[in-house]
């Protein structure tokens, strides 16, 4: 029987390929140090955790909420961004809180793409940029995003130029996961030039907005002013709050856009469980010595890596953002491709890596360590990852 049309356009997970392996080599009893998923072990912390706690013990949290978020967490978000960007959005009209920041991207994109739109997205990339794009039916454009930022921005505007149909989106990630790659503000003042010139509508994920090192701040397109007439930008409590699982994310911004996702879940959901946005409230509000000791765990393990990684003989640079290290393959492995070598790195030496070709072809001469194993754990794995030198 002929594959659903959709299902048909959505490939398997490359990553499956080397979760297969790793819980095989599991079930054997091997113990695997597993930097391969993004996903934060540290604990939500706990005044946040206390307001769940006891706003679902009031009855009245138990109903349906409203889906675009109550309004004193659009609220709260609101005065985030004035508190650290001085951008003032209105809660009612330029902010609205979604279900994990992945299902309001996918949703954005299907909300506000007619199929066939072009849709420009960074390779490599986080896999939804891509994907969203896809199941809205758009023709997605890849632009390799490896380099320099210059350079990237110029194969935008080629991109651009060149298209036809003209590209009608472009979709950024800054700090960027998989490549670790940071900009300043300057580069955002030329992306959002270049969309007013060409009436290119942008999404910019800030997902690692808070997790920065040695000094690095990360800029919000939206500083830029008149930003707000092409873009929007994306925000999640996942990682800044290591809050994952509870699924809280927001898309602020250009009023047209954030209307048309409002509108498109108000035929979808009816919000998140109420006590869950109250509990987001207070993680928003603050206070952020948590955010701050979030920070330092990433840093620490990023040095134990990076530096023991060298040591070894592995050559990668320190990231100034997110909880990743973007390695490339070592030369003498590099012919691999990315997801033998990872197979082959799980076999040796019982360390699961990401393999870049997991997040584009752009990304096969490397693959992503996620942060989320400790430093002892990560030294276990650097001596065992020292075998293969
Ligand atoms: C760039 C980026 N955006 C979004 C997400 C998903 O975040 P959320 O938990 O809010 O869906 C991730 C998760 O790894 C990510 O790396």
């Amino acid at each position: 029987m002929e594959e659903f049309y959709r299902i048909k356009r959505l490939p398997p997970y490359v990553f499956n390929i080397v979760n297969e392996q790793k819980h095989q080599a599991r079930v054997r009893g091997e113990d695997i140090v597993d930097f391969g998923m993004g996903n934060p072990d540290l604990p939500t912390p706990q005044h946040i955790v206390d307001k769940l706690i006891s706003a679902a013990r009031d009855p009245r949290n138990h109903r349906y909420s409203v889906s675009r978020g109550i309004h004193k967490l659009r609220a709260a978000m609101s005065d985030w961004y004035d508190r650290r960007y001085g951008v003032s959005l209105d809660p009612d009209s330029e902010v609205v809180a979604t279900i994990g920041s992945k299902e309001g991207i996918s949703h954005l994109i299907l909300a506000v793409t007619a199929p066939g739109d072009v849709v420009m997205v960074p390779d490599p990339c986080y896999p939804i940029h891509f994907y969203s794009a896809v199941i809205s039916n758009a023709d997605v454009r890849s632009v390799p995003i490896l380099g320099d930022e210059d350079e990237f921005l110029a194969r935008i505007e080629r991109a651009v130029k060149d298209v036809w149909p003209r590209p009608k989106m472009l979709i950024l990630n800054y700090p960027n996961n998989p490549t670790t790659g940071t900009v300043e503000l300057g580069f955002f003042e030329k992306v959002v030039a270049l969309a007013r010139e060409y009436e290119l509508l942008v999404v910019h994920d800030l997902a690692y907005a808070d997790l920065v090192f040695d000094g690095y701040k990360a800029p919000s397109i939206l500083e830029i002013p008149g930003a707000k007439d092409m873009c929007v930008e994306i925000f999640t409590l996942s990682k800044s709050y290591n809050m994952p699982g509870w699924r809280v994310g927001f898309v602020v911004g250009n009023p047209r856009m954030v209307g048309a996702l409002v509108r498109i879940k108000s035929y979808l959901d009816y919000g998140m469980f109420q006590p869950i946005q109250i509990a987001s409230i207070i993680a928003l509000n603050g206070p952020d010595d948590c955010v701050r000791d979030t920070v330092e765990a990433y840093r620490s393990r990023r040095d134990v890596l990076v530096d023991g990684l060298n040591r070894i003989g592995w050559k990668v640079s320190k990231p100034k953002a997110t909880m990743f290290v973007w390695a490339p393959i070592p030369e003498q492995f590099r012919e691999m491709g990315s997801l033998d070598f990872s197979l082959m790195v799980l076999e040796k030496t019982k360390v699961a890596v990401a393999p870049g070709i997991g997040f584009g072809e752009g990304g096969d001469g490397f693959v992503r360590y996620a942060l989320v194993e400790n430093e002892h754990r990560t030294r276990q794995a650097i001596r065992s990852l020292r075998t293969l030198f």
